[in-house]
C-alpha cells in the first residue's frame, strides 16, 4: 500500500527528469554508480544540475528547486553570490594558484582566529577530510599517543582513522561498542587504534576513556551531529566529555565542518565548551573547496617549519589558494552577528511551523536542528545515539524526500537541510505548505 504511494512519487519524478536520467546512464559508463560522491546520489538517480542562482537551483530538464542542500550546507550566501563572483573574477584575472603565500591568507586566518574561541593559529587544507586528518595527527604528535576515540555514527570525512563505525549494519553492532570496519579489507591495525563511544551516555564514555587513557591521543566529535539531522548534543554531555578529557590528558577535537554556521564562533561559542583543536570546512571557503584546522598555539606549533624541520610536515598544492581565500573572506564579511541571528531565528520559525503541520496531520515526528540547520525524522522519540536512529520510518522519509522534489524542493536524502542568507519567511511558508501537501498524499 505505502510502496504504491512511493511508486507514484517516483513515476512523477521520472517523468519530470528525463534528461537527468539520460545523463545518469551516460555517467554510469565512466563513473562507478555514475557518481563521484556518495551524498550526490539518490534513488532512482539524482537531478543533474544546470545552474544555481540565489537560493534556487535549476536542473537540466528546466525544473526549479528551492535549495535547502546548498552543497552540503556550505553555500551560506546562496549560489553565485554577486560579491563572491566579482572577487573570483578579479582574482582569476590575477592568477588562481601560486606556490607562494598571498596577503589574503593572513586576512582569512585572522578572521577565523578572532571569531572562533579555540583558535590561536590555523592551517588551511582543501577539504574537511584533510582538516580532521591533520587535527588528529596533531593530537597524536602532541600527546605522543596513538589511539583516537570517535563516536558510533559520527562522520568526519574519508580518511582511515575516522572511516570506522560511521554507518555500521545492525548485525555488526556489539554490546561493547567495538569498532566496525568501514569497508572490507580495512587493516586490522586501524581498528586497534580506534575506540568507539556512544553519544549521550557519559558513564560508558567515561569508563572507556579511563580504560584507554594512556594510549588515547584525542576524542573527535561534532557538537551538533550532522548525520542525525543536526541533533545538538546535550550541554551536560559535551561539558562532561570536555572535563573528562582534560582530566585524563586526552585532547578534545571538535569537528565543526558543519556546525560552524550556528554562530560566528561556531558551536563551541554557542555551547561555551572549548576544544583543544577544531576542524573546519564548508562555509569558510565561500563555495570553493576548503578545509582548515586550528587550536592551541603549543599544539599547532608542531606544524611550524620556520626553524628547520616541522614536527609534522604539512603540504598541499592548493592549500590557501587565493580563489578559496577571496570567496571565504567575502563570505565572512557578510556573516555578521545580525546575520547569524536572523538565520537562526528563521531556522527556529521553520522548525516550529513544521512541527505544527505534523501535529495537525497527526503524524509522529521529531524535528531536530539548531540555528539554521534542521532535520525531519518520522519517529516518536528524539535521537539519542546511533542505535536509536534505526527506529525512524525510512519509507516515509523517502516518500517525503521524493514528493518534495516533485514539488520543487531539494532536501538532503536524510530529509535534513540548511538555510542561507537569502531564505525569507515566505520561503519557509512555501516549504511548510508543500511539505503539508506531500504529507497528505503519502500519509
Ligand atoms: C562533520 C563533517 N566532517 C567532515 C566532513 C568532510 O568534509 P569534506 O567533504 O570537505 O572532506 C564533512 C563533510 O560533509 C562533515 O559533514
Amino acid at each position: 500500500m505505502e510502496s504504491n504511494k512511493l511508486n507514484i512519487e517516483i513515476d512523477r519524478y521520472l517523468s519530470n527528469t528525463k534528461k537527468s536520467r539520460i545523463l545518469q546512464e551516460k555517467a554510469s559508463k565512466y563513473l562507478p554508480g555514475g557518481s563521484t560522491r556518495e551524498a550526490q546520489y539518490f534513488d532512482p538517480y539524482p537531478i543533474f544540475i544546470d545552474y544555481g542562482k540565489g537560493h534556487y537551483i535549476y536542473d537540466v530538464d528546466g525544473n526549479e528547486y528551492l535549495d535547502f542542500v546548498i552543497n552540503a550546507t556550505s553555500l551560506i550566501l546562496g549560489h553565485s553570490h554577486p560579491g563572491i563572483v566579482e572577487r573570483l573574477k578579479y582574482q582569476a584575472s590575477k592568477g588562481t594558484a601560486f606556490s607562494g603565500p598571498v596577503e589574503d591568507l593572513i586576512n582569512l586566518s585572522e578572521v577565523l582566529c578572532e571569531r572562533i574561541p579555540s583558535l590561536d593559529t590555523v592551517r588551511f587544507t582543501n577539504s574537511g577530510t584533510e582538516a580532521t586528518l591533520l587535527a588528529i595527527r596533531a593530537a597524536r604528535a602532541f600527546t605522543k599517543k596513538n589511539k583516537i576515540a570517535k563516536f558510533e555514527g559520527g562522520y568526519h570525512g574519508a580518511h582511515e582513522s575516522v572511516a570506522i563505525s560511521v554507518n555500521p549494519a545492525v548485525n555488526d553492532l556489539t554490546d561493547d561498542i567495538d569498532p566496525v570496519r568501514g569497508y572490507i579489507g580495512q587493516p586490522e591495525g586501524i581498528l586497534n587504534d580506534v575506540v568507539i563511544l556512544p553519544f549521550n551516555n557519559l558513564d560508558v564514555c567515561e569508563s572507556k576513556l579511563r580504560e584507554y587513557k594512556d594510549s588515547l591521543a584525542c576524542v573527535i566529535m561534532e557538537p551538533v551531529i550532522s548525520s542525525f539531522g543536526y541533533t545538538p548534543l546535550d550541554l551536560d554531555f559535551l561539558t562532561g566529555i570536555r572535563n573528562i578529557t582534560e582530566e585524563l590528558g586526552i585532547l578534545l577535537v571538535f569537528d565543526e565542518v558543519q556546525s560552524l554556521r550556528i554562530s560566528s564562533g561556531g558551536a563551541q561559542q554557542h555551547f561555551g565548551v572549548i576544544p583543544d583543536l577544531t576542524a573546519m570546512g564548508k562555509i569558510i571557503g565561500g563555495g570553493l573547496p576548503v578545509g582548515a584546522f586550528g587550536g592551541r598555539e603549543e599544539i599547532m606549533s608542531l606544524y611550524d617549519q620556520s626553524e628547520g624541520k616541522a614536527v609534522i610536515p604539512h603540504s598541499g598544492t592548493f592549500n590557501g589558494n587565493p580563489m578559496t581565500l577571496v570567496a571565504g573572506l567575502e563570505t565572512m564579511k557578510h556573516l555578521t552577528p545580525d546575520t547569524y541571528n536572523s538565520l537562526n531565528n528563521l531556522g527556529e520559525t521553520l522548525r516550529q511551523k513544521l512541527r505544527a503541520v505534523f501535529s495537525e496531520l497527526e503524524i509522529p515526528v521529531i524535528i531536530s536542528g539548531i540555528g539554521s540547520l534542521f532535520g525531519i525524522h518520522f519517529r516518536n522519540e528524539p535521537i539519542k545515539d546511533y542505535r536509536s536512529t534505526f527506529e525512524s520510518d525510512k519509507l516515509m522519509r523517502r516518500m517525503l524526500f521524493t514528493g518534495l522534489l516533485n514539488e520543487g524542493v531539494l532536501l538532503q536524502g536524510q530529509t535534513a537541510g540548511a538555510l542561507n542568507v537569502l531564505t525569507e519567511e515566505n520561503d519557509i511558508d512555501n516549504f511548510v505548505r508543500l511539505t503539508r501537501e506531500v504529507l497528505v498524499r503519502i500519509k
